[in-house]
């Protein structure tokens, strides 16, 4: 049908006709926080490249997921800040670490939100890399017991399903495997699955003080020119268990979204992750874009892609939107 039999204004006349032939709704069910637990009482230092978010000690990540709760956030992601980095990570599988703390005292006060728990080393490391390092070289499957260690420290911890992000291989199998044994074979894992090495990720590793402390991560990480690549790697993790697959970051890779939303029969993730965030929000600083606007806009095209979960770190001022 052609003008002037179709006119396409007819039906975007007025808000009502808008909101009827809406193909795409935002829903605060979709969304995932991220958080940074530090050490200590009482301490919300603030994330200079992360205007609005903070590092958080355990009473503060209470007090936000309270917050998060209430304006209707279905989920936050635990991030942890050790006090102590080694060789062997052992801070990020010690029982009395601070994502473990974080989980109990969060699962206890607020049981109503779900607690997920990023899985990697990079954080725990001297060295700033996902993986143990042997003679300069990220070591694949030194790697995979303290990973799955990790995964078992947050479950005992109470954590409600974890996700690995380390892009280690084998390493989904490696968790199931252990926390089945273990008696957590209802636990669901959310993989990393398709984890580029993106220049994005900046402003988390300042917040996470994980940056690597030599080279790069591009041993692990995807390279950001291949989709075919994705395929096999979300392909893989759903052979080794994984319940849901996530893409990061989100928006120079909504084609991989899409593409993943295609061909893999479980819920698609995707991360809209720090230097996205910063970019909008420096934006807004400099007065040159309405930052709530540009956010709400994006994470609609990330759905629209295809994602069903979206974690932001705007997940909260989203849902109060929503909901308003
Ligand atoms: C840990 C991890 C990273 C992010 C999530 N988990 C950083 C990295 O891989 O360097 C990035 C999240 C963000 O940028 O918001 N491996």
């Amino acid at each position: 049908m052609l003008f002037p039999d179709f006119r396409g204004r007819r039906l975007r006349a007025n808000k009502n006709f808008r909101r009827m032939i809406r193909e795409t709704k935002l829903s605060c069910d979709d969304l995932i926080l991220p958080l940074f637990a530090i050490e200590g009482k009482d301490i919300k230092k603030p994330i200079e490249s992360m205007p609005g978010h903070f590092q958080l000690s355990c009473d503060y990540i209470v007090k936000k997921a309270k917050e998060a709760h209430e304006a209707g956030v279905p989920a936050i992601i635990l991030f942890g800040i050790p006090d102590k980095k080694d060789s062997l990570a052992t801070r990020a599988y010690a029982p009395d670490s601070i994502v473990q703390k974080a989980v109990k005292e969060v699962k206890e006060k607020v049981p109503d939100i779900l607690v997920i728990t990023d899985v990697c080393l990079c954080g725990y490391m001297d060295h700033g890399h996902c993986g143990v390092v042997e003679k300069g070289i990220i070591d694949n499957d030194a790697s995979l017991d303290l990973l799955a260690k990790t995964a078992l420290s947050h479950a005992e911890a109470g954590a409600d399903m974890v996700a690995p992000s380390d892009m280690m291989d084998g390493r989904v199998s490696e968790i199931r495997q252990t926390l089945d044994e273990e008696g957590f074979s209802h636990l669901p894992i959310m993989s990393y699955a398709v984890k580029y090495s993106s220049a994005f990720y900046g402003p988390f590793r300042q917040a996470a003080e994980s940056a690597p402390q030599f080279g790069d991560r591009k041993t692990y990480q995807m390279d950001p020119a291949n989709s075919i690549e994705a395929l096999r790697e979300a392909t893989m993790d759903v052979e080794e268990g994984a319940d849901i697959i996530m893409v990061k970051p989100a928006l120079s890779y909504l084609d991989i979204i899409y593409r993943l939303k295609e061909e893999i029969d479980l819920p698609i993730a995707a991360y809209n992750v720090s230097g996205e965030y910063s970019i909008m929000k420096a934006g807004e600083i400099m007065g040159w874009v309405n930052a709530n606007e540009i956010i709400m806009e994006t994470l609609l095209s990330i759905k629209r892609a295809g994602a069903d979960l979206i974690l932001t770190y705007s997940a909260i001022e989203v849902a109060r939107e929503l909901n308003s």
